[in-house]
C-alpha cells in the first residue's frame, strides 16, 4: 500500500479544487461539530463507523463522496443519535463501500460542515497499520504527548491503512477529558481508519461506546467494553475487552475460539489492553495473569500469530509460545505490550521475572521511565535515549511480517528503533473449522463458570506467586510510594 493511492488522491484533490467539492479540510468547518472519528466497521474493505457530536439537538447527515461525486445513494447507512452528557451524540453506519477505493466525506449538522477523509482495504495480501499504546492523558499537553508520538508513527509509514489504539485514552473518562483528546487527535480520526480498543481507564459511564461507531452486533457482549473483530487484506483481527471483573470471561473465550476458527486469513492477531507478559507493576494482578492460561490457550489451539496490548507502560516483546514455553517462530503466539504512546511510563520490577513467569520467555523489554533496557537477558542496559514515547509499525506482505518499533525521544523528538521482528510463515495453510454464528452473549451458567475457573486460578497458582513475592512488593512500597 500504495503509491497508487497516492496518485489517486492527488486526483481527488485536483477534483476539490477545481470544483470545490467536499474534500479536505475546508474553512466551511465548524466548531460546532466535535469528536469527529472514523473507525472499522464490519471490515476494512467495504464498512466504516462514523461520530460525531454537536452541542444542540439538529438534523445531520454525512455525505460521501469518491473523485468528488457523491456516492452516497448507492451506499447503506443507518443513522444514530441521542443526548449525551449535555451534547447530541451522533452515529452514521456506512456499509456497502468499494474495496480498495479512496474516499471523502462530509458531514453537515444545520449550517456547520467537517470533511474528512478515509480509504478502504483493496483486499491483496499486502497490509500495512501502527499501533499505539496507552496515552492516558488528563490534560491537553499530556494528549499532545500521545499525538506527537502517532504523527511521528504517521512520518514512518505515511501509507498507513489505519491505526489501532491499545485502550486507556484518557484517565478518568470525563467529559472534559474526552474533548481534550478529541481536540489532539481530532485532525488524524478524521482523515484515516481508527481500530479502537477499549482500556480500563476509559468506560467510565459508556464513554468509550460514545466516542466510536463500532460494529457489535455479533459479538459476545461484555460490561465495560467493546469485543469485535475484522478481516484487512489476508489479516483476521479480534479486538477483546479485558476491562470486566474477571478480564476475559468463559463466553468471550468461547466467541474467540470460534472467530479465529471462522477465517482462512493468513495472519491472526489478538488486540486487547491487559497484558499477560510484562515487567510493570500490573502484572501482579490475578486479571492480568489469569490472561496467561485462559486467553494464552485458545491463541495456542487457534495458531493466533500475535497478541499486542498495553495496560503497564512499557514495551515488551516475549519470544513464540505455545503453553508459556518457548517454541519455533510458525508454531507460537508472539506477545507485544506496545508501549506507552503518552507521558505516563512505568519502570521495570525485576523481581517479576521467574516468579509470575519465566525468564526464559522474554525477548526485549522497555522501561519507559528510565530507559532500561532489556534484550536476550541483559537487565543493565540502561540509556536514557529510550525515555519516550512509543508507537509500533506491522507490515504484512504476503507470508511475511515485519514489526518494528520505535521510541520518541522526549526532548529531542528523535526516534530510535527499539525492536524489530520478522516472522516468514507459508501461506494459504488455515482452514475455517466453525461455521456456525458467532454470537455468544453468556448465560447464568457461563458467568457462574467463569467465575470457578478464575477463583480455581486464584487459590491455586496467583495466591502463592503474589506471597513469594510480597517482601518484594513491600520494599516497593517503601521506596516508590506505589503498591
Ligand atoms: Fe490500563
Amino acid at each position: 500500500m500504495k503509491k497508487s493511492m497516492f496518485r489517486v488522491l492527488s486526483i481527488v484533490l485536483c477534483f476539490a479544487l477545481l470544483f470545490g467539492g467536499a474534500i479536505g479540510t475546508s474553512a466551511a468547518d465548524d466548531a460546532e461539530i466535535s469528536r469527529v472519528s472514523c473507525v472499522v466497521y464490519g471490515d476494512g474493505a467495504t464498512g466504516r463507523g462514523f461520530t460525531w457530536y454537536t452541542p444542540e439537538e439538529v438534523e445531520c447527515s454525512i455525505a460521501i463522496y469518491v473523485l468528488g461525486i457523491d456516492v452516497t445513494s448507492s451506499l447503506d447507512v443507518k443513522y444514530d443519535c441521542s443526548e449525551w452528557e449535555g451534547n447530541f451524540m451522533h452515529k452514521a453506519y456506512v456499509s456497502g463501500l468499494k474495496a480498495g477505493t479512496v474516499y471523502t466525506y462530509r458531514i453537515t449538522a444545520g449550517a456547520a460542515a467537517h470533511n474528512g477523509s478515509f480509504s478502504t482495504d483493496n483486499g491483496d495480501d499486502i497490509v500495512n497499520f501502527i499501533v499505539v499504546g496507552d496515552v492516558q492523558a488528563s490534560d491537553f499537553d499530556a494528549f499532545e504527548v500521545g499525538r506527537k508520538v502517532v504523527d511521528k508513527a504517521y512520518d514512518v509509514m505515511p501509507f498507513a491503512e489505519f491505526y489501532a489504539t491499545l485502550g486507556d485514552y484518557t484517565n478518568d473518562s470525563t467529559n472534559e477529558e474526552w474533548d481534550l483528546y478529541a481536540q489532539s487527535f481530532g485532525g488524524i480520526n478524521s482523515n484515516t481508519t481508527h481500530v479502537p480498543v477499549t482500556g480500563n481507564h476509559d468506560s467510565n459511564k459508556g464513554w468509550f461506546n460514545s466516542m466510536f461507531a463500532l460494529d457489535t452486533t455479533e459479538s459476545v457482549q461484555t460490561n465495560n467494553g467493546v469485543n469485535y473483530s475484522f478481516d484487512y487484506g489476508n489479516v483476521h483481527i479480534a479486538v477483546v475487552n479485558t476491562n470486566d471483573m474477571i478480564a476475559i470471561s468463559n463466553a468471550q473465550l468461547n466467541w474467540l475460539r470460534n472467530d479465529m476458527n471462522s477465517t482462512d486469513a493468513d495472519w491472526k492477531m489478538v488486540f486487547m489492553h491487559k497484558s499477560p507478559y510484562s515487567l510493570g507493576k500490573d502484572i501482579k494482578w490475578p486479571d492480568a495473569c489469569y490472561l496467561q492460561e485462559s486467553l494464552a490457550a485458545v491463541c495456542d489451539e487457534t495458531n493466533v500469530d500475535l497478541v499486542m496490548s498495553g495496560h503497564d507502560h512499557m514495551y515488551v516483546r516475549t519470544k513464540p509460545l505455545n503453553d508459556n514455553k518457548v517454541v519455533d517462530q510458525e508454531d507460537g503466539t508472539t506477545y507485544i505490550l506496545a508501549g506507552a504512546t503518552g507521558s505516563k511510563r512505568y519502570e521495570f520490577r525485576k523481581f517479576i521475572l521467574d516468579n509470575y513467569f519465566s525468564q526464559e520467555i522474554l525477548d526485549v523489554a522497555i522501561a519507559q521511565a528510565n530507559g532500561e533496557y532489556f534484550a536476550n537477558g541483559n537487565l543493565d542496559n540502561l540509556d536514557e535515549s529510550y525515555k519516550g514515547g512509543i508507537f509500533n509499525t506491522v507490515s504484512v506482505v504476503g507470508g511475511a511480517l515485519m514489526l518494528k518499533s520505535y521510541v520518541v525521544n522526549d526532548e529531542t523528538q528523535e526516534l530510535k528503533m527499539i525492536d524489530e521482528l520478522t516472522i516468514i510463515k507459508p501461506q494459504g495453510e488455515n482452514k475455517v473449522t466453525f461455521t456456525g454464528e458467532n454470537v455468544n452473549k453468556g448465560n447464568v451458567m457461563d458467568t457462574l463458570a467463569s467465575f470457578a475457573d478464575l477463583a480455581m486460578y486464584v487459590f491455586t497458582k496467583w495466591v502463592p506467586m503474589f506471597l513469594k513475592t510480597l517482601p518484594d512488593l513491600i520494599k516497593e512500597y517503601i521506596a516508590t510510594g506505589t503498591f
